[in-house]
């Protein structure tokens, strides 16, 4: 595809065989996981056929060759995020992996203060909480708008309040609860101006939108392939090259020190350093695969694509009484999520009735979101359809009208 012209959806959808078969489901759990292309499948099943060895040791020629790979797919990821230095990419399992590194990298001082929004996924609340039991850190909640649009001025405060002790601000980028983005270059000023550093959870933005770290401002970023087209258990942690070379590295041994005895050990710089052990080589092929096809593309019409649907999708439902749809009215400001909060209706049997009435594919529950839908008292979480750029409007318009005649009949109204 040509850079600037209207998405072509059918033809992005022939690259995912699942999508080319009769019946395939309206995949909308794009949020949880992407589908894979063809050539992501294939590329992991070379690695096991033609190439199975390790990068960084054997000097034999498939040694050799996925040391290649694996160097080359480190750059790729850089591009994709536009960092200028590729050594600034750390291969992780996942953004867990990623979050937990900076969690254990960081070296806090008691009373050293967090802080983060209060729409995280537990994957950016759990490590600071563990922080604040095992270090003294303080973590600090901002509250967004009634919308779930962030709060700046609160922020502002909040890092006033914190003073000289505010060492991180760890925020999500776009919330895989409601779509919504933090502005994080705006973010990065401000905590940088108290001299603390700024990690952006990017799960859910990488995947979906343009991302350029120097733009963000942003001293780490981590994020997860299998939410790009990638393999699962692949993900990717950037961070400023002086800031990671002073990370702990959460798996310490092969790969990550430069000499050691019965004494002691000297580490490596980054990479290495916090890339402990064999990786996950078939994975990392397959994250080559899955930029290549990436690249192909402009992230913007992504981004236009699945706000489209999500225009779609929330139009069709919205005149529903039983339904709220969580976060701003506007999808354009949802991304591809579109958050059903139900009243009177149990969201895990719409989910399941979704699938058994139309194959209709969505997430029911919390997200891993739980602090916000605890502090909002909605015990159940809600009905989750999320949009990637090869769903189609057809889909989208499935979606809503499979939701509203589930919805229409448990209520008694279609009867
Ligand atoms: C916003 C956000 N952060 C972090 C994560 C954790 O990602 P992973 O499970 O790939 O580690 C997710 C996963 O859904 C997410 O949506």
């Amino acid at each position: 595809m040509k850079r600037g012209e209207f998405m072509d959806v059918a033809g992005f959808r022939e690259h995912f065989p699942v999508l080319t078969e009769d019946n395939c489901p309206v995949y909308l759990d794009n949020a949880c996981m992407t589908l894979r292309p063809k050539t992501v499948i294939d590329a992991v099943s070379d690695y096991y056929t033609n190439n199975p060895s390790c990068a960084g040791r054997s000097v034999h020629r498939w040694g050799m060759s996925i040391s290649r790979m694996v160097s080359r797919t480190r750059r790729k990821l850089a591009t994709h995020i536009h960092a200028s230095n590729p050594q600034e990419v750390i291969f992780t399992s996942n953004a867990t992996h990623s979050i937990n590194q900076i969690a254990s990298g960081l070296k806090w001082k008691k009373g050293d203060v967090v802080i983060t929004s209060d729409r995280e996924h537990n994957s950016n609340l759990i490590p600071w909480l563990q922080a604040k039991e095992k270090f003294g850190v303080e973590l600090k909640t901002v509250q967004s708008h009634p919308d779930n649009t962030f709060d700046i001025e609160a922020f502002e405060n909040a890092c006033a309040d914190a003073g000289d002790s505010l060492r991180l601000v760890s925020m999500v980028h776009v919330g895989n609860l409601d779509g919504v983005e933090i502005p994080i270059s705006d973010v990065s000023k401000i905590a940088h101006d108290h001299g603390a550093l700024v990690h952006a959870d990017g799960a859910q933005s990488a995947p979906h939108i343009p991302i350029d770290v120097s733009a963000l401002g942003c001293d780490l970023f981590s994020f997860s392939l299998h939410k790009m087209l990638g393999p699962t258990g692949v993900g990717a942690l950037w961070g400023r090259e002086d800031v990671l070379n002073d990370f702990e590295p959460i798996l310490a041994g092969g790969g990550t020190v430069e000499d050691a005895d019965s004494i002691s050990y000297k580490l490596r710089t980054i990479p290495d350093r916090l890339e402990g052990g064999l990786g996950h080589y078939s994975g990392i092929c397959g994250t080559e695969a899955a930029l290549d096809l990436l690249a192909q593309y402009d992230m913007s019409e992504f981004a236009a694509q699945e706000v489209k649907l999500n225009q779609i999708m929330s139009d069709g439902i919205r005149h529903l009484p039983e339904v709220s749809i969580i976060g701003p009215e506007n999808p354009a400001q949802r991304g591809g999520i579109c958050s059903i909060s139900l009243h009177n209706l149990d969201v895990q049997n719409v989910g399941i009735l979704m699938d058994e009435v139309n194959s209709v594919f969505v997430r029911a529950g919390l997200h891993c979101v739980n602090q916000w839908f605890n502090s909002q008292n909605l015990e159940q979480g809600s009905l989750r359809a999320s949009a990637y750029a090869y769903n189609t409007e057809e889909e989208a318009k499935c979606f809503a009208d499979t939701f509203c005649d589930i919805v229409d009949s448990l209520t008694g109204r279609s009867e």
